[in-house]
Parts: structure tokens; C-alpha cells; sequence
């Protein structure tokens, strides 16, 4: 990234004109220098990078409206070059007045550096007429799980939830050995394709971390979806808040419900406690030293109901979700421990993708409206 600064290239001979008698030569590009961001200096644009390299958003048909989401509306479209449906998510750009929003910077670049079957493609950033129309052009997915969980007559069976979930942890040992944490897991983040090909989209508020972590802030992750230590405070975050989102997202399509649905922070805390019992210092040490772990007075429960919740799952499958649930982020499972789980290897055994049932594509359907009344369900509160 650089600041433009217009210029002489060093050792360039200023635009000498041409003698008496010789042929009108074309009008040349001053080189550009820009100003490099990162360390002193300039580096020049080549002349053919000079006016940019985007493709046109006119070069795109677009079908029709499938989601409106917090950073952005996204459209099926068609490439009338390739002839490929593809997904257009334009940038919004309401309120920014420098530039493009860093939601969207983060996510093309780190999209960019991804490539991995369970993770959306993105293919190409493309421009429209006026300066603030960007778009991303990405892989086109059927559907997205959260409307597809709306829209199913019959909830997905525990050999197709394995399907699907396995896809999710393999995305997310990808990213997360890559040093990338979503943060935002959700259902509507999870994309599946005809083929049963699951993808984990919108990396928005996806952030590279190091050792030691450094703070960030703790408002991220859906509600629903949100870890305990983020609940009470903690601002230095790890790979295991999607392993937490994880867990919620396995429950949920095992149970065809969202498995904590709360409508504030308190009540969200509350609820992870009536289902898990309340945390102390012996099972999650550190605990009481949490920002907001002294502003709560959280309940006296001292059962895990996990099996009460879900009494027809193996001993394997509750085993895995209490693995992800675990209070104390550094005990939690990593996306390659869940791979390893038993849980996967017995009876019902994981459907193959190719063998999912493909479902109507509710999203084209629907009148613009009705997508986003029941996508405004899942918003962030
Ligand atoms: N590649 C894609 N293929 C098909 N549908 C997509 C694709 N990308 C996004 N969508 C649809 O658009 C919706 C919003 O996209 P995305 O989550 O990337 O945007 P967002 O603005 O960050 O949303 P939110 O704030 O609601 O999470 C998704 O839930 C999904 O329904
Ligand atoms: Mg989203």
C-alpha cells in the first residue's frame, strides 16, 4: 500500500519535446513514484499498472439480491465474460471518509492469501463507475446455512451434520494454522454449495494474531456464538473463540435450534451457565480475575445439562461438544483435535459432500424483504 505522490521518477529526463519536422509523439505518462507506507522511499508504478487493473462490475449481470449484511449487500451475478454465476458483495462505503473501510481492507487481503476448498474463493475485486463502488467477486454458494436451517422441512441428519461440521473444522484448521481467527462464526457465515461443499465466508472481522496475543476488542462473535471469556471481558484473543462458535454451530444443527439464544450479554451468560454450570477458579483458572468477572453475579448451577439437552447423542458426540465447551480457553479442543474425535468414526458415519441432498434455492426466491427480515434475526445485537 502506498500514498500517491506524483512525480519525477529519479534519473528520468523531464518530458523533452520532440524536434522540428519529427512525428507528433504520443502523449506520455509522467512516471508515478508513490511513497512507500511501509519503510522510507518510492517505488514506481509501471506504466501499464499506471490507470489500474480492475475489471468493471459492468462486465457483471446481476441476477438477484441474497443477502444485505452488516458491511455489505451481495448479489448473485452472472461474469458475461466466463459465463460463471459468481457472488458480487459490494463494499460499503456509507460513512467513511478515508477511504475503504478496514472491514473490507482485512477482508481481501486475507482472502486473498487463502485458498483452501472449505473457505470461499475470492476471485477478484472489481470497480463500478464512481470511486466508492468496489465489489468482491466471489465463489457462488447455493446456500448459506442460516437460511437453509429456516427453510428445511426435515432437520439434517446426525450422518449429514457430521458432514457438514467436519468441512467447518477443516476450514478452520486451515485458517487457524495460518494464524487467522474468524471471529465472526455464525450459521449465515457458512456457505454450502450444490455439490454439499461447505465454505466459511465473510471474513470481516477475521484478524491475524501472534504470540503473545495481543488486545483486541472483545466485542466480536455474535451474540449466540460468543465465548465466555469474551462475555466477561478478556481482551487478548485466541483461536478458541471459534472453537467455541464451533461448538454452538455443531449443537445447533444437531438440535435444528440455536443452542443459546440470548438477547443481552448478562442474559447470554446466563444461559451458557444454566447449561454448563458455573465456572470457578478450580476448572478455569484465571477466571476471577476477568475484567467483568466481578460485575456479574452469575447463578449457582452446579450440573452440566449437556446430556439433558441432547439425550439421544453418543457418549463420543457429547464428549466433543464438551470439549468445545470448555470455560478455560486453553483447554479448549482445536480444530485438530475434533478431527481426531471418535465421534466422527462411528455409526452414523459422515455423509461424503457429494452425497448431501441439494435443496431449493430459497434465496432467489424470496422478495428482497422476507431475506432480510429473517436474516435481521441473526444480526449482531
Ligand atoms: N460467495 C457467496 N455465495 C453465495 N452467497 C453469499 C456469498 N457470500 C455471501 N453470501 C450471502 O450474503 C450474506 C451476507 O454476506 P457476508 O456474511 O459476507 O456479509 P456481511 O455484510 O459481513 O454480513 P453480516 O454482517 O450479516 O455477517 C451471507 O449470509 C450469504 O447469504
Ligand atoms: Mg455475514
Amino acid at each position: 500500500m502506498a500514498a500517491a505522490e506524483a512525480g519525477p521518477a529519479p534519473g528520468s529526463a523531464p518530458g523533452s519535446a520532440p524536434g522540428p519536422g519529427s512525428a507528433p509523439a504520443e502523449p506520455e505518462l509522467e512516471p508515478l513514484r508513490l511513497r512507500r507506507l511501509r519503510g522510507d522511499g518510492f517505488f514506481e508504478v509501471p506504466a501499464a499498472d499506471r490507470l489500474g487493473r480492475c475489471r468493471s462490475v459492468k462486465e457483471f449481470e446481476k441476477l438477484n439480491r441474497i443477502g444485505e449484511g452488516t458491511y455489505g449487500i451481495v448479489y448473485r451475478a452472472r461474469d458475461t465474460l466466463t459465463d460463471e454465476t459468481v457472488a458480487l458483495k459490494k463494499v460499503r462505503m456509507d460513512n467513511e471518509k478515508d477511504g475503504m473501510p478496514i472491514s473490507s481492507l482485512r477482508e481481501i487481503t486475507l482472502l486473498l492469501q487463502l485458498q483452501h476448498p472449505n473457505i470461499v474463493e475470492l476471485k477478484d475485486v472489481v470497480v463500478g463507475n464512481h470511486l466508492e463502488s468496489i465489489f468482491l467477486v466471489m465463489g457462488y454458494c447455493e446456500q448459506d446455512l442460516a437460511s437453509l436451517l429456516e427453510n428445511m422441512q426435515t432437520p439434517f441428519s446426525e450422518a449429514q451434520v457430521k458432514c457438514i461440521i467436519l468441512q467447518v473444522l477443516k476450514g478452520l484448521q486451515y485458517l487457524h494454522e495460518n494464524y487467522i481467527i474468524h471471529r465472526d462464526l455464525k450459521v449465515s457465515n457458512l456457505l454450502m454449495t450444490d455439490k454439499g461443499c461447505v465454505k466459511i465466508a465473510d471474513f470481516g472481522l477475521a484478524r491475524t494474531y501472534g504470540m503473545p496475543p495481543k488486545p483486541m476488542t472483545p466485542k466480536v462473535v455474535t451474540l449466540w456464538y460468543r465465548a465466555p471469556e469474551l462475555l466477561l471481558g478478556m481482551t487478548t484473543q485466541t483461536t478458541s473463540i471459534d472453537m467455541w462458535a464451533a461448538g454452538c454451530i455443531l449443537a445447533e444443527l444437531l438440535a435444528h435450534k440455536p443452542l443459546l439464544p440470548g438477547t443481552s450479554e448478562i442474559h447470554q451468560i446466563d444461559l451458557i451457565v444454566q447449561l454448563l454450570g458455573t465456572p470457578n477458579e478450580n476448572i478455569w483458572p484465571g477466571f476471577s480475575k476477568l475484567p467483568l468477572a466481578t460485575q456479574y453475579t452469575l447463578r449457582k448451577q452446579p450440573y452440566n445439562n449437556l446430556k439433558h439437552r441432547f439425550p439421544w447423542l453418543s457418549e463420543a458426540g457429547l464428549r466433543l461438544l464438551n470439549f468445545l465447551f470448555m470455560y478455560d480457553p486453553k483447554k479448549r479442543a482445536t480444530a485438530k483435535d475434533c478431527l481426531e474425535s471418535s465421534y466422527f468414526k462411528e455409526k452414523p458415519l459422515p455423509c461424503e459432500p457429494e452425497l448431501m441432498p441439494t435443496f431449493p434455492h430459497h434465496r432467489n426466491k424470496r422478495a428482497a424483504g422476507t431475506a432480510l427480515e429473517s436474516q435481521a434475526k441473526r444480526s449482531k445485537p
